[in-house]
């Protein structure tokens, strides 16, 4: 059956909307909701079937654990066995926000949730919706991103419709995402903490609170898979192939000669051939993340023999939209 859509204000949302998803979630079932990062979906994360269904609908594999949001530090506090100092004042600072934070787990959080390991990641998210359905639930929501495994983040409620559609209870429909890519995951159980997926929060912005940060994974044989498996080299990737250029508009050219129908996604606005599909996205780097996956969703679209991209500026606040282009580059 289809899913149900309902529309919701962002800043204020309706109760009687949050009380049937708090509903549907406390009967065990599947809610599509709003972050400011992007799109959730979300089950009770203390029902372990529940979370086998978040599972089962995005075709994710058992081994990539799930985030869970949770309303306030307090909260946070009771599904881990640890807290220590670094955590109480990442969260300080950032929560609620796009900031996920790796934590030993307590028992009460389900092997599903965790794909069976010994943490938990966990984060406080900066909208009104999120928060108002962990108010109505009082329990904490596991919420990956609302789309089939390995394919784009939806920043909108069409997004997640398309696909998952037929596999979800329930859909809150409350306009675009502001942050537009996924939050910093940060695991805190290691000295120095480290970095596991780039995101919203900059790595220069925990160095300034917490000193010294790692980025990426450990280069031990350690399974990188098993400890962040957001960071499979092939994830958040459009159907069409993509190639990132630093001289894209050849590239472009190059291709449509061929006679390949090309989609060109630029931050500078040039004049193309009236059949290369040209998005043109903000030079700044909190609006081009903002709208970097709509813009791979509507070329996504339109059928499209190729993407290129043009390559973003390299300074490191860029580091999270190069990590998102890379995956969506590989095959
Ligand atoms: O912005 C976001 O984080 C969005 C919104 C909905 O909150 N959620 C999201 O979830 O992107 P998901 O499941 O698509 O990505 C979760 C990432 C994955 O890279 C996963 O491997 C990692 O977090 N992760 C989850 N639990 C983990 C754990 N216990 N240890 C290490 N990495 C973990
Ligand atoms: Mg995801």
């Amino acid at each position: 059956m289809a899913a149900k859509v309902l529309k919701v204000d962002p800043l204020h949302p309706d109760a009687g909307v949050i009380a049937q998803a708090a509903a549907i979630l406390r009967a065990g079932g599947l809610v599509a909701f709003p972050t400011e990062t992007v799109y959730g979906l979300g089950a009770n994360a203390l029902d372990a079937q529940a979370v086998a269904g978040i599972f089962a609908a995005k075709g994710r594999p058992a081994s990539n654990p799930v985030i869970v949001h949770v309303e306030h530090r307090a909260a946070a506090r009771r599904i881990v066995r640890d807290w220590p100092d670094v955590a109480e004042r990442l969260a300080e600072r950032f929560w609620p926000g796009p900031l996920t934070l790796v934590l030993p787990r307590h028992d009460c959080v389900p092997d599903a949730v965790t794909a069976g390991g010994p943490t938990v990641a966990l984060r406080v998210p900066a909208h009104a919706v999120a928060l108002a359905m962990l108010r109505a639930c009082q329990f904490p929501i596991a919420a990956p991103s609302a789309n089939a495994s390995l394919e784009l983040s939806p920043t909108r409620a069409e997004h997640v419709l398309r696909s998952l559609a037929d596999r979800i209870d329930l859909v809150l429909d409350a306009g675009p995402t502001s942050g537009g890519l996924e939050s910093t995951v940060l695991d805190v159980t290691t000295t120095p903490p480290r970095i596991l997926r780039p995101g919203l929060v900059p790595h220069a912005d925990l160095e300034a609170l917490i000193g010294s940060v790692a980025v990426g994974l450990p280069s031990t044989t350690e399974a990188t898979c098993a400890r962040s498996p957001g960071q499979m080299a092939k994830h958040y990737a459009p159907r069409t192939p993509l190639e990132r250029c630093f001289e894209s508009r050849r590239r472009v050219d190059e291709l449509a000669a061929q006679g390949l129908r090309v989609g060109w996604l630029t931050h500078r606005a040039e004049k193309v051939s009236h059949d290369v599909v040209q998005v043109v996205l903000p030079g700044e780097v909190t609006l081009y993340s903002a709208e970097l996956y709509a813009a791979l969703h509507h070329l996504d679209d339109a059928g499209l023999d190729r993407i290129v991209v043009e390559m973003p500026p390299g300074g490191e606040e860029w580091l999270a939209v190069h990590d998102r282009l890379m995956r969506a580059a590989a095959r």
